[in-house]
């Protein structure tokens, strides 16, 4: 008997773990690391990015697992019932609230995305590519993304998977699929990476990555570093809440996050460093913005031998990471409908599917017949004028309003929650307390976490230099 029950435990934080991996790798890492890193210049960004993994995520990644397995709910009924709890106040669940709809927002150009990579496996099987040079797999790209009903028709597709694995319930099947995949893609990246290492301008891509020049990274960077130090572990939204219902009582919290964010990390940069080589070898452009990968990687399969079989599984093996991180970004809003209007989760799932797919039309659009619909808006201080869009698309509205400001948000009132709001005793019965870890945990995530959001949300502002002026 007893035997039984530790195997089961340690099985299920096993699948917590695979589970919250799952989340947390997906287009974060292979597509949207490498093009912001780009776009911010490179090694400072990377840098910046690091510092707010370690010293703002994993503290509050920690934080997030612990409120979902003290509560197991959807996060908003998570949060009322853990402010009830230590006798606070309800409104705590308007934190639970904006992670639903963060949520929400983001899958709805996530979709759209995963899409891309979609239409990349027939290209890459068909063979298209292969012998050819950048510039017509630049074309390529670009006629896609001007094609409202291509996009549209994998967006389409994407959401019904999605939708699918949800109206099933997320635990059954994401074990097994997550167990393979996982090291499928991570030999992938490893493939490539012996590519750009043998044939990639390898030395000035590492550089270009690991050696900050801080003279190349604005106020806004820095914010879109945190904001992506957020976004690429699935924190501030309640995704990591609704998984960590998984976890046994006794299982550690602190060496399960640790592991999730060790790997993530270790994903990410692994893409960077195929990428860039690839970038500088073929003189294209590091700043090229959303399309990166998708003009890089098919340069890299078009040379090698056997590129049509290992590129099209590459984009296989992408789309199934994008798959097993929108779905926690719907779980919370479905656990949440059903529990409220008491639905089905069937029905839940084409409702929010359904809401969900029509928002992202938006972005699909975005990058086509809706391209000319841009916002710009600064703020005008005595201290200079801080750009906070410039010439936006709705796509990259959305984005910088679910990224750089709801994730960063979600996370400083879910250090402050746990940190100061919650009872001593119930963050003891949660997290061992070790002699070191546990302090710097809570110092972590008491002032530094607390102080680092919202110096970066200052700065990216302009207020900071207002005051100091
Ligand atoms: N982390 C995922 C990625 O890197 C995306 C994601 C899944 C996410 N769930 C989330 C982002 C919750 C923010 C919040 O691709």
């Amino acid at each position: 008997m007893q035997k039984k029950s530790l195997q089961s435990l340690w099985s299920s934080r096993f699948i917590f773990i695979l589970a919250a991996t799952g989340s947390a790798v997906g287009l974060g890492n292979i597509w949207k690391f490498p093009y912001i890193t780009g776009v911010n210049g490179g090694g400072a960004f990377v840098l910046v990015y690091l510092l707010c993994v370690l010293a703002i995520g994993i503290p509050i990644l920690m934080a997030e697992i612990l409120l979902g397995r003290r509560g197991r709910k959807d996060p908003i009924n998570c949060l009322k019932y853990l402010a009830a709890e230590s006798g606070k106040s309800p409104l705590w669940k308007l934190l639970g609230w904006m992670g639903v709809i963060a949520g929400f927002l983001i899958l709805s150009y996530y979709s759209v995305i995963a899409g891309w990579a979609m239409a990349y496996v027939p290209y890459m099987a068909s063979g298209m590519f292969s012998g050819q040079g950048s510039d017509f797999i630049n074309q390529q790209f670009d006629s896609l993304v001007s094609s409202p009903t291509t996009l549209v028709a994998w967006h389409t597709i994407f959401m019904f998977m999605t939708m699918f694995v949800i109206s099933k319930g997320v635990r059954r099947g994401l074990e097994n699929a997550i167990k393979y995949l996982m090291p499928t893609l991570f030999i992938l990246l490893l493939v490539l990476l012996f590519y750009s290492y043998n044939y990639g301008a390898f030395s000035q891509g590492l550089s270009f990555l690991f050696s900050p020049d801080f003279s190349k990274i604005s106020s806004d960077g820095i914010l879109s570093a945190m904001g992506h130090a957020f976004f690429t572990l699935s924190l501030g939204m309640g995704a990591i809440m609704v998984y960590g219902s998984y976890l046994p009582k006794d299982a550690s919290i602190t060496s399960s996050a640790i592991w999730i964010a060790l790997f993530d990390t270790i994903v990410a940069l692994v893409a960077g460093m195929v990428i860039f080589p690839i970038v500088f070898a073929n003189g294209l452009e590091a700043a090229a913005g959303p399309g990166l990968i998708f003009k890089t990687i098919p340069v890299a399969f078009s040379q090698m031998s056997g590129g049509t079989f290992f590129g099209s599984l590459f984009f296989i093996v992408l789309v199934f990471a994008a798959w097993t991180s929108s779905i926690s970004l719907i779980e919370p809003a479905v656990v949440w409908l059903m529990d409220k209007f008491s639905v089905t989760r069937f029905k839940a799932s084409i409702i929010l599917g359904f809401l969900v797919w029509s928002v992202g039309l938006l972005s699909a659009f975005s990058f086509n017949i809706l391209s000319e619909v841009t916002f710009s808006q600064s703020i005008v201080t005595s201290a200079g004028e801080f750009v906070i869009l410039k010439d936006a698309s709705i796509f990259d509205v959305l984005d910088y309003l679910t990224s750089n400001i709801m994730l960063p948000l979600g996370g400083l009132l879910i250090a402050l929650f746990v940190a100061w709001k919650m009872k001593k005793e119930y963050v003891h019965q949660e997290i061992a307390a070790h002699p070191i870890i546990f302090p710097a945990w809570q110092f972590l995530l008491k002032f530094v976490a607390p102080t680092a959001v919202l110096i970066v949300f200052m700065n990216a502002l302009g207020i900071l230099a207002f005051i100091m002026k």
